[in-house]
C-alpha cells in the first residue's frame, strides 16, 4: 500500500519585506482512501519550482514522523517578484518530483505531489489540486491531476498505479507483463486498439495506455462529476503516435447508449471499481453490454482487495460467461519493508 502527499491548504505565498516571500503549505501522507496516516518516519524534500522552466528556486528537506497527521511546510525567505513569476511546489522523497512506476523496489513508498502553479497571474494561493508526475519511459512521462478532497472518483487509486505498472511490463515485452494483452497489441499491430475505460476516475489508467500504445483510441467513461478533472488530464497527455483520448459519461446504472456501445472494441479497462459490493451486478452488467457488441474484447481488470464482499465480483462474472484467461500481481511497497499485492485479470466471454 503506497502513500500520497496529500495539500490539505494549498500552498500560498506571503509578502514579507525588502521584495522577500515565503510559501506555506499543511501536507498529510495518507493511503488512497484516505483511511490511514503514514506510521513510518519518512525525509522528504519540498521545492519551489519555476512554471516554465522547471528549475528549482528553492528547497528544503522536511521530515514526516510516524504518528503525525499533518506536517507544516513552509519555505523561505525567497527573493520572487510575484507578480511575475509562477511557481509551483513539489513535495517527494527525491528531489526529483517524477516516481518511478517499476517494482516494489522502484516505485516509492510515497507518491510525490506538486501543486498548481501560483503566483504570477495564477494569484497567492495554489487551487485545489495536485498533479503526480510518474517516469513512463527514460523519454516520457505520465502527468496525472487529482483534486486534493477526498471525492472517490477524483483521485488515483493503488490498483491503478498497478494498472499502469503491468501495461509498460507488457508493452514493453518484459516477463512480468500478462501475455493475453500481449496478443491483443500485437494482432492490433496491422488495425487501430480501441479500449474503453469504466469509472476511470481521473483517467490514468487508460492515459497510460494512449500515452504508450501507438494507434490506439482509448474512450475514458465515468459519472458526470469526473468530467472537469478528466478533461485536464486528456489536455495534458502526451499521446503516442496515432492515438486518442476522449471522455463520455458513462453511469451503470442506466440505460447504455450508442456513443460508448455501438463500436466493437478490443480491450475494456476497469480499475479499483469493485469495492463497493452494491454496485457490482449494474459494473457487471455493463461489462455483459460491451462484450455482447465485441465478443473477443479482454477486460482487464486491477482490483485491490479491501474486504470479503468483493468476491461476488467473481461469482457474478462467471454466471454472465465470463472466463478468467489470465491472472497476475503486482507488488506496491508498504511500510517497514512489507509489501502489498494488487490483483491483475484478463477475462473473455466463453
Ligand atoms: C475507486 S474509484 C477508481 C477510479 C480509477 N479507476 C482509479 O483506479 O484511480 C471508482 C470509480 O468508479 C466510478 N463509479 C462508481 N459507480 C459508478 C457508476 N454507477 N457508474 C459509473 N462509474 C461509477 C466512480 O465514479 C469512481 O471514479
Amino acid at each position: 500500500m503506497v502513500y500520497y502527499i496529500r495539500f490539505l491548504k494549498p500552498p500560498k505565498v506571503q509578502d514579507g519585506k525588502n521584495g522577500l516571500v515565503s510559501v506555506s503549505t499543511l501536507i498529510s501522507i495518507t493511503t488512497d482512501l484516505g483511511d490511514a496516516f503514514l506510521a513510518e518516519d519518512v525525509s522528504l524534500h519540498a521545492q519551489l519550482l519555476a512554471l516554465d522552466t522547471n528549475t528549482v528556486i528553492q528547497g528544503k528537506a522536511v521530515s514526516w514522523q510516524a504518528g503525525k497527521r499533518e506536517l507544516l511546510v513552509s519555505i523561505g525567505p525567497v527573493r520572487l517578484s510575484l507578480t511575475k513569476q509562477s511557481i509551483i511546489l513539489a513535495i517527494g522523497e527525491k528531489t526529483v518530483c517524477v516516481d518511478e512506476l517499476g517494482d516494489c523496489t522502484t516505485t516509492p513508498l510515497v507518491i510525490s505531489g506538486c501543486s498548481a502553479a501560483f503566483g504570477g497571474p495564477q494569484g497567492t494561493t495554489a487551487a485545489k489540486l495536485v498533479e503526480r508526475r510518474f517516469a513512463l519511459r527514460s523519454d516520457s512521462q505520465l502527468r496525472i491531476w487529482e483534486e486534493t478532497g477526498n471525492n472517490i472518483a477524483r483521485h488515483i487509486w493503488d490498483a491503478a498505479l498497478a494498472a499502469v505498472i503491468c501495461l509498460r511490463n507488457t508493452i514493453n515485452n518484459e516477463a512480468a507483463g500478462m501475455q493475453q494483452l500481449q496478443n491483443r497489441i500485437k494482432n492490433g499491430g496491422k488495425k487501430a486498439v480501441r479500449a474503453v475505460e469504466l469509472g476511470a476516475g481521473c483517467g490514468i489508467f487508460g492515459i497510460a495506455l494512449a500515452q504508450m500504445l501507438p494507434r490506439c483510441a482509448v474512450t475514458l467513461t465515468d459519472l458526470p462529476e469526473v468530467d472537469e478533472i478528466v478533461s485536464r488530464n486528456i489536455q495534458a497527455a502526451r499521446l503516442a503516435p496515432g492515438s486518442a483520448l476522449d471522455f463520455q459519461v458513462l453511469d451503470w446504472d442506466e440505460k447504455p447508449s450508442d456513443d460508448v456501445f455501438g463500436e466493437a472494441v478490443d480491450l475494456v479497462l476497469v480499475s479499483d471499481c469493485t469495492y463497493n459490493a452494491d454496485s457490482l451486478p449494474a459494473l457487471v452488467r455493463v461489462l455483459g453490454y460491451l462484450t455482447n457488441v465485441s465478443p473477443h474484447a479482454l477486460v482487464l481488470v486491477s482490483l485491490k482487495r479491501r474486504h470479503e464482499s468483493e468476491a461476488v465480483f467473481f461469482e457474478l462474472m462467471q454466471e454472465a460467461s465470463f472466463a478468467i484467461l489470465e491472472q497476475t500481481g503486482v507488488s506496491l511497497p508498504a511500510p517497514y519493508s512489507e509489501t502489498d499485492s494488487i490483483e491483475m485479470y484478463a477475462f473473455g466471454r466463453t
